[in-house]
């Protein structure tokens, strides 16, 4: 089962994207994640990529397929797997499709998160990610049981370094301008499925669960 989350910054790709994982049991993959932990490393490609991170600008293409493919060429991606922020231009969809042409294989289906830009701005303001574990809490929608620190990690909350007002602004452009038109890339290839992110988590879930159901009851019955 190979799925891709698309949608918005801040839009609940990585809340559903664990959600699904759990259920489903396959890895979900964060480019954005995996970028911040090469950052926090100080790695070659950490130090290549900052920049961009930190002014809410996509990193380029060629920086970001070699990690990408060496990831999906892990054991764990075998049965599948849910992208999350991959693939964000026309390119790396495009790049996407060929790969996994070329081992004859396809995407199950796109689900793409749909919430308006005042609920993007309220959720990014309100959000507070675990430094340990990556996890996203909402300060008033999805608070933390014990006040600001992680229920997994119990490690203090903190801002993510690209949540300040004028980069959110910035990671908007960058989307409407790049990542727009690989939703309309999918929905011409015809695996697009739509889901309204404006929700409870659970509900969201539901439905992108209900719209995964559907793709693979198409796939089995042609
Ligand atoms: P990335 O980390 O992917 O950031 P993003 O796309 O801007 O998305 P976010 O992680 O901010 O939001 P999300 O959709 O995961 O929402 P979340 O679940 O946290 O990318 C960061 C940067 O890396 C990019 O700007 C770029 O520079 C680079 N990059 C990454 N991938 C790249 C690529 N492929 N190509 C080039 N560059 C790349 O939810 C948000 C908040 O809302 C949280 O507080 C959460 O608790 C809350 N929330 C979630 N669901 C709900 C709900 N239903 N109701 C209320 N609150 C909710
Ligand atoms: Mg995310």
């Amino acid at each position: 089962m190979k799925i891709v989350l698309l949608g918005p910054p801040g839009g609940g790709k990585g809340t559903q994207a664990a959600e699904l994982s759990r259920r489903r049991g396959i890895p979900a993959i964060s480019t954005g994640d995996m970028f911040r932990d090469h950052v926090e490393r100080g790695t070659e490609l950490g130090r290549r990529v900052r920049g961009f991170i930190e002014r809410g600008e996509l990193v380029p293409d060629a920086l970001v397929l070699d990690m990408v493919w060496d990831r999906l060429a892990a054991k764990d991606c075998e049965t599948g797997f849910i992208l999350d922020g991959f693939p964000r231009t026309v390119e790396q969809a495009e790049a996407l499709d060929q790969y996994l042409a070329d081992r004859g294989q396809s995407l199950l289906a796109v689900i793409n998160l749909e919430v308006p830009a005042e609920e993007i701005v309220r959720r990014i303001s309100n959000r507070r990610v675990c430094p340990v574990c990556g996890r996203s809490y909402h300060m008033i929608a999805m608070p933390p049981a014990e006040d600001e620190r992680c229920d997994v990690e119990g490690a203090a909350l903190i801002h993510r370094e690209d949540d300040r007002p004028e980069v959110i602004l910035r990671r908007l452009e960058e989307y409407h301008a790049r990542t727009e038109p690989v939703v309309h890339y999918y929905r011409r290839a015809g695996i697009l499925r739509p889901v309204c992110g404006v929700a409870s988590a659970e509900q969201v879930a539901a439905a992108v669960l209900r719209e995964i159901e559907g793709a693979a009851a198409r796939a089995v019955t042609g």
